[in-house]
């Protein structure tokens, strides 16, 4: 028996569900929380190019929740701990995802972790949780180190690299090998096909929203649709390969396809195909953002970067992270830049939500079937909970410091039931190529480097990061000691 999946989305059409969210905001029985609520194409445009200072200043102007019509509907934004809190954990039943602006993933997706709720989310969940669970994880540091080993050959003191590019290679071949078992360089090479087909279907993400909203050939949307095809052909093929050889490894897939929950009920093929293309996003585009913003800021800040290597003389055996090494987080220096990373930048920056029903928090009523988001990446930088939220200051997480922190304030992986699932699996990758990649080099910035943004669907720099790379320095004595 298969599992039942979720009720079509109330509008596919994005017209229709244009006048649908229209009819539903003017139905709305309470008033919406103030703000800018007039029709703007500046103010949606400035939030599709440089969303950031836009939040910041509505927080200044009108607290933690706030509204702002952005392209057509109004959108009821809460940030800061207690909000973090309130939509991810304390009131979390009360937004739905699927019908939030989640639902512009369905295309790409279909009905993954991402765009599904309540008990079909929670029995998919149930039946993944074990792909994720330590032991299992513990299995791809081989993998992650090999990949890593084998991109870093690549590299020549003294080359300009676009490091984005380079790690988002990376990542997919992790993606491919560990969560699903293909091997990048079997005949056909599937990473190679994947990673430019992959590319183009996510590249729909990136256009204006009004362009999004076409269809017919020739339009993004066509462009989707076509590398969604292709990437079903890839990933249809080796479900019923492996369906038909039995042939199972150690990967996701393998347990996605024998997953029963408790009452027996089995995946179809497309069910999970969903949870592969989901899986496939949402784990190579946060990470390959997340070493791409942590290398720009420690070329930024080179006596972060002694300290790194400090750390790595002191406690790596003959230069090399062992596996435990990797798993534990025992370097407490790395662990630090990289929790400063995911404060400054959190990749998945937003939390889309739909309110079920009407309700209050801090003083101000929304109403129910509204959009409603939390921001992590704002939260991140509200100067009343980070002081000098610009500044790049890994001690803000030593352990201590962390433990301090306020309930909802630092969410980089969201939080309560539907925290990231693959959040092991993401920290352990990144620790690995970061390890790796300060053991054998250390990276510039070109002087006239500007850092830019763009947010869809992850932040990630906006023209990738050109780097170049020279061979790894040394650390001062002084470095050394300080964390022997
Ligand atoms: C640095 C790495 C990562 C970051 C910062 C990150 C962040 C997040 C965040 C913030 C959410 C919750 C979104 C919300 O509340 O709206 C989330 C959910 C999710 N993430 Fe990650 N993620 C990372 C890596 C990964 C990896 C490696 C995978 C898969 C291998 C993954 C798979 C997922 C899935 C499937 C969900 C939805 C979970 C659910 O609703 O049950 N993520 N992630």
């Amino acid at each position: 028996m298969a599992l039942v999946g979720p009720p079509p989305l109330l509008d596919s059409n994005p017209f229709a569900a244009l006048l649908g969210d229209l009819r539903e905001e003017r139905s709305a029985t309470v008033p919406f929380p103030p703000g800018e609520t007039r029709v703007s194409l500046a103010r949606t445009k400035r939030f599709a190019d440089d969303p950031l200072p836009l939040l910041l200043e509505s927080y200044e102007r009108f607290g933690p929740v706030f509204t702002l019509r952005l392209f057509h509907g109004n959108v009821v934004f809460m940030l800061g701990p207690a909000a973090n809190h309130y939509i991810t954990v304390s009131h979390a039943s009360n937004f739905t995802w699927r019908e939030s602006h989640f639902r512009d993933l369905i295309g790409l997706m279909g009905d993954g972790l991402l765009t599904i709720d309540g008990d079909f989310h929670r029995r998919s969940r149930l039946i993944m949780l074990p792909a994720f669970h330590r032991e299992r994880i513990a299995s791809s540091v081989e993998v992650m180190v090999d990949e890593t080993e084998r991109a870093l050959d690549q590299l020549a003191p003294g080359s300009s690299i676009d490091l984005y590019a380079w790690t988002r290679r990376l990542a997919l071949r992790v993606a491919m090998r560990a969560l699903f078992g293909l091997d990048p360089d079997s005949e056909g090479d599937h990473a190679v096909d994947a990673a430019s087909l992959f590319e183009q279907a996510l590249s729909f993400y990136s256009r204006d929203y009004a362009l999004r909203v076409l269809r017919g050939p020739f339009t993004p949307w066509a462009r989707l649709q076509q590398a969604a095809r292709e990437l079903d052909r890839l990933i249809y093929s080796e479900i019923s390969d492996r369906r038909a050889t039995g042939a199972r490894g150690e990967d996701i897939l393998s347990l996605l396809l024998d997953a029963q929950d408790e009452d027996g009920s089995t995946l179809t093929d497309l069910q999970i195909r969903d949870e592969v293309m989901t899986l496939m996003f949402a784990g190579h585009d946060t990470t390959t953002s997340t070493v791409a913003f942590m290398f720009y800021e420690l070329a930024r800040h080179p006596q972060i970067v002694s300290r790194l290597l400090a750390e790595q003389d002191a406690k790596l055996k003959d230069g090399r992270p062992s596996a435990a090494q990797l798993m534990s987080g025992e370097l407490s220096e790395l662990e630090m830049v990289f929790d400063e990373t995911l404060r400054k930048y959190p990749p998945a920056w937003i939390g889309p939500r739909r309110s079920v029903e009407a309700f209050e928090f801090e003083g101000h009523t929304i109403p129910g079937r509204a959009f409603v988001n939390y921001c992590s990446w704002a939260s991140h930088n509200l100067p009343d909970v980070f002081a000098e939220p610009s500044e790049f200051r890994p001690e803000r997480f030593t352990p201590e410091a962390k433990a301090a922190l306020p309930k909802g304030a630092y969410v980089p992986f969201g939080g309560g039931s539907r925290t990231c699932i693959g959040m092991r699996f993401g920290q352990l990758e990144i620790r690995t190529i970061a390890t790796l990649l300060l053991t054998r080099f250390t990276l510039t910035l070109p002087d006239d480097f500007q850092l830019e943004i763009r947010q869809m669907p992850t932040i990630s720099p906006r023209e990738g990061l050109p780097m170049i790379v020279a061979p790894r320095t040394t650390a001062p004595r002084s470095d050394l000691a300080a964390v022997a």
